[in-house]
Parts: structure tokens; sequence; C-alpha cells
């Protein structure tokens, strides 16, 4: 295998020492815990790097060093990544700099392109049979979109409730769609009996997705003239984005392109869906399951996350915050953007502007400071203008 492309070492588990080869298929390390890739960095040669990027094209594509493909060449590339960071125009609290990450221009609608990329590509590279997980909704999207383009049929779970559009256009782009009543654990269940052949990508379960992930930090530095905000706005479900944008940062430090604190991470959930945002608070390492997650911001219904011990670690390294936010408000928000910004959002984005409004209320955010709002899915998924 030609690994000229990428600096990726080796498989580390995020629980220890123990360490594994990229060439074969990994789950959790021995520990149970999640893998997470780890890269040769070398400060000296940070400066050139960033000279490289200047000549290539703008997806996710350009920090191949810092990604883990065998074989860069051979890769299935939908035009991922490369989103547009914009101010906010008439919203931003007073004397704050506000940009949004809009990653609704990506191929199948949202941000979960990026993992999902990098999940299918190397569960090519290294032999799957086929792919599938359990999805509140936008994570099946990206499956069946990069399954198609791969070659490698696709099976998703979704729970009953799920909007229509997801199982529609997961169909279209040619997967096999099951439903369960309840949530997306109970969603996971229908997956269980397959014959091996179908490799599970769930969040967490595989080392890939936060590697894509992990590159909306990598663009909004580089959008920035490789300065950082003070705050990272996250939209929270299982916690991938804040996990992989932590690492990103530390990976950045490693190449020499930034110094400094790293910016602070808020993590931002439903008030009917809140186990990170709970256990935050609380003090706790680990979350307890949300024993009914109620949310129409689909993306964040998940009642629980294997990454949990990560998601808590990344908010206190970067002192960061956890801030649960009311449902009643999001239509509310959606419309303000819409209006006022021109901008339409899914509910995910409109959380984690909720959540902005939040941290600025308890002063947590203040004039001077720049944040990034993280604006994760177009509404259009899920059926909304
Ligand atoms: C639009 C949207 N935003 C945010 C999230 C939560 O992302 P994460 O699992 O990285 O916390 C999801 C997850 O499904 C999503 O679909």
């Amino acid at each position: 295998m030609d690994r000229a492309d990428s600096w990726a070492r080796a498989l580390r588990c995020s629980a220890g020492e123990s360490e594994a080869p990229l060439d074969r298929r990994a789950g959790l390390s021995p520990a149970g815990a999640p893998w997470l890739v780890d890269y040769r960095l070398d400060p000296a040669t940070g400066a050139a790097w960033r000279r490289r990027l200047r000549g290539r094209s703008w997806s996710l594509w350009r920090y191949r060093e810092l990604l883990p493909l065998a074989d860069f060449e051979r890769r299935v590339d939908l035009g991922e990544g490369g989103t547009p960071l914009v101010p906010l125009y008439r919203s931003a609290p007073p004397e704050v700099t506000v940009w949004i990450k809009d990653e609704a221009g990506n191929p199948s609608g949202s941000f979960k392109d990026r993992g999902l990329s990098l999940a299918v590509n190397r569960a090519r590279e290294l032999g799957a049979g086929g792919v599938q997980l359990a999805s509140a909704g936008n994570a099946a999207l990206a499956l069946s979109a990069y399954a198609a383009a791969s070659g490698l049929p696709a099976r998703v779970a979704l729970p009953a409730d799920t909007p229509e559009t997801v199982a529609r256009r997961c169909r279209a782009y040619g997967a096999e769609v099951l439903t369960a009543p309840g949530t997306l654990l109970d969603a996971a269940r229908r997956l269980e009996d397959g014959d091996g052949r179908f490799w599970t990508l769930a969040t967490f379960r595989e080392p890939y997705r936060v590697e894509g992930k992990k590159t909306m930090l990598l663009e909004v530095a580089e959008q920035l003239d490789w300065t950082l905000p003070d705050w990272l706005v996250f939209p929270t479900g299982g916690g991938t984005g804040v996990v992989a944008m932590h690492k990103a940062f530390v990976e950045l430090e490693g190449l020499g392109l930034v110094s400094g604190p790293p910016p602070r991470i808020a993590a931002v959930q439903m008030a009917g869906c809140a186990p990170l945002v709970r256990a935050y608070e609380e003090g706790r390492k680990r979350v307890t399951p949300w024993p009914d997650p109620e949310t129409r911001a689909w993306g964040l219904r998940v009642p629980q996350s294997l990454g949990d011990r990560l998601v808590l670690a990344a908010l206190e390294a970067t002192g960061g915050a956890a801030l649960a936010v009311p449902e009643e408000r999001i239509e509310g928000m959606r419309r303000r953007l819409a209006q006022r910004e021109g901008r339409l959002v899914g509910p995910e984005g409109a959380a984690a502007m909720l959540g902005l409004e939040a941290l600025a209320d308890r002063g947590l955010v203040s004039a001077g400071q720049r944040v990034v709002v993280f604006q994760t899915g177009h509404p259009a998924n899920y059926g909304l203008a």
C-alpha cells in the first residue's frame, strides 16, 4: 500500500496505550474504547505544508496528509467539504463577530458527508462487502450516497418517525431502508443479525468518521487565515464533531501552525435529549443514557454516545460549555435566520444559534470575541423549507 500522501502512522486506543496497524478492519480497541488515527507530525514541516495547500482544490481532500487513505488517487470523491464561512450580518450579539459555517452544500446536504466519505472510502479500501448503520437521518443519507459511488451495497436503519424524505432519498441512492419504532438504539438492533458481510460504520465504532469531520476545523483555520476563533458552537448528538475538531486543533498544534489556547467548544443539545449536558454539568466522565429522547432536531436525538468520555474530555480541555436549548424556540430561530440573514437552516443549526444566545446570556461570550456557529444540515433533508 502506498501511503506516501498521508502522514497517518497507526491506530491508537483513545483510553490507553495500545496501537493497531492501519491496514486492517478496526472496530473498538481491546479496552472497548474508540480507536483514533495517529499521525507523524513535525512542527518543522507545517509552514511548507500550508504553502502546498494553496494550489489544491477547495474540498476536504486538500488536507490529504492529515487523512488516512491508503490510495489517495483512487478515492471516491463526491466534492465533500470546502463549505463557506459566512458572517452573521444582523443577528450577532453586540460587538461579537460571528460566522456561520454552513454545511448544507455538502453532497447529501449535511456535514455527515465528511465523516462518511472517509469511513466508506476506508471500508472500500479494506475490502468491505457492504456498509450499514443506524441513523437519526443525515448519516443514513451520507452512507447511502458514498456506498452508491463506491459500488457497495448499503443498509440503513431509521427510527420509524424519521422524516419521510430521508427514507425516500436513501432508497433513491439505492440503499435498503429498515425502520423500527422507538429510538436510534432500537433501530440499531435491526442491523444485528447480518452475515458479517456488511460493515457497521456507526459513529465511534470505527475510527474514520472522526477523521473526515475534523476537516471542519482545518477549513475554519484556513478561512480565518490560520487564526482560530474564541468559540466553536456545535449542535451535538453523539459528539463526533466535537471530538474531531479538538483533534484537529491538536494536530495543527503538532505542525506548529497554531499556538495558544484552543478554541473553546460549546456543545449544544436539546432540552428533550441532553445526556452530555447533564453529565458535563454534574462533572461526570460518562453519560447516563437519556430515557425518552424527544426532539424534532432529529440529528440531536441521540440518547447515548459511545464516545461520551472523549466528548466530555474535549469540552473540559478547551474550557468549553454544554448547553441545553428549548425545543419551542427552534422554529422562531429558523425564521429569524431566514428573514434577517438570508439563510435557510436546519433545526440543528437553529439549535446552535440558540446556544450562542445562551452563551452570551451567561456572559461567556463578550465584546471583541470571534465565534463560529455550525449550521450542520440542509432543512430540505427533513422536508422543511
Ligand atoms: C444535522 C446534524 N447536526 C448535528 C448532528 C450531531 O452530530 P454529532 O454526532 O457529530 O454530534 C447530526 C447527527 O445526526 C446531524 O444530522
